[in-house]
């Protein structure tokens, strides 16, 4: 990853009464968890186990996909707007890193000088630029960029936000990217489970007691590492049971987390899906409700 460009000083970054003793290299040496290479165990928990990221082609078919309304009007949208509130009433920019088809960036934006979104699925950003063009916003700004890419000409924004975003392997640099462009406050979602499937579909499918996504506590680790003082809280998300068209709907779902299905797992599959309730359309009825942790920190030198 390239450098990212200086920035003016930041308020907020230090804790009154802080002292340089309660930091990581102070006068006590490291203890057991400071000593741990917190990214090269990311990077590895990222790289094993059953779970992968989704790509950016799958991100654009996901927009083609995304019915009216769909990760707009959550519990977690609510929850995340309504912590981000004070933060936003004291800001002038927004960066939304991972900004899908920009749920955060159009209810913000009018409050705020400028704000703009990253992501690295063009079909994405097209639905954010059309729906920002139907609310008759204008001045969003918007840049194709991965995590990994280079972000070194993105203007600082006073807030920095990574929702439900996070999928670099690169923890630490990453977590640095995201503070070298934030002025005030950097605001990260983040599962708090180890999977984006239901506990009993994974069971259903063999794939329970496999090791799962790294959990939101390396990104403590990492950010306490750099001398911060994250901040967490968690966001719930109480999302109802939705109907699925049909097993073809479940199966892109599953293998959009699991890559694509044998034989025997797409049996395993169907049987799942024959089991599931239904509505009163007859519709199967899937519920998979996860709740986020929330760490949020100033950056610092
Ligand atoms: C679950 S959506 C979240 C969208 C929005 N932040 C929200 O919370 O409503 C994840 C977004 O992150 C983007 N994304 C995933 N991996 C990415 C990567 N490696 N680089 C840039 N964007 C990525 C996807 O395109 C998608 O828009």
């Amino acid at each position: 990853m390239k450098a990212t460009p200086k920035r003016a000083a930041r308020p907020g970054s230090s804790i009154p009464g802080a002292t340089e003793a309660a930091r990581p290299g102070g006068v006590y040496g490291p203890d057991d968890l400071e000593q741990l290479d917190v990214d090269a165990l990311f990077a590895g928990r990222m790289a094993a186990g059953p779970f992968r990221a989704m790509g950016a082609t799958q991100w654009d078919q996901r927009a083609s996909r995304l019915r009216p309304g769909e990760l707009v009007a959550d519990d977690y949208t609510r929850a995340l707007l309504q912590r981000l509130e004070p933060d936003i009433a004291a800001s002038r920019s927004l960066l939304d890193v991972g900004c899908g088809n920009g749920n955060l960036l159009l209810a913000l934006a009018p409050r705020l000088a400028w704000a703009g979104g990253l992501g690295f699925s063009p079909a994405m950003l097209r639905r954010l630029r059309a729906r920002a063009a139907a609310a008759r916003l204008r001045g969003l700004r918007t840049w194709l960029r991965a995590w990994d890419d280079d972000w070194s000409d993105l203007p600082v924004a006073d807030i920095v936000v990574a929702s439900r975003s996070f999928t670099t392997p690169h923890l630490t640099p990453a977590l640095r990217k995201l503070e070298a462009h934030a002025r005030r406050r950097v605001f990260l979602t983040y599962k708090t489970g180890p999977a984006f499937l239901p506990a009993d579909l994974l069971r259903a499918l063999g794939r329970h007691g496999l090791p799962g996504r790294p959990s939101y506590l390396y990104l403590l680790l990492a950010l306490h590492k750099m001398g911060r003082w994250p901040q967490l809280e968690f966001l719930a998300d109480h999302r109802r049971p939705t109907p699925l068209k049909n097993l073809a709907e479940l199966r892109q779902r599953v293998t959009w987390s699991l890559g694509p299905l044998a034989t025997p797992d797409r049996r395993a599959l169907k049987a799942y899906y024959e089991a599931l309730p239904r509505d009163q359309a007859g519709r199967a009825l899937f519920h998979n409700p996860f709740h986020w942790a929330l760490i949020s920190w100033a950056p610092g030198p």
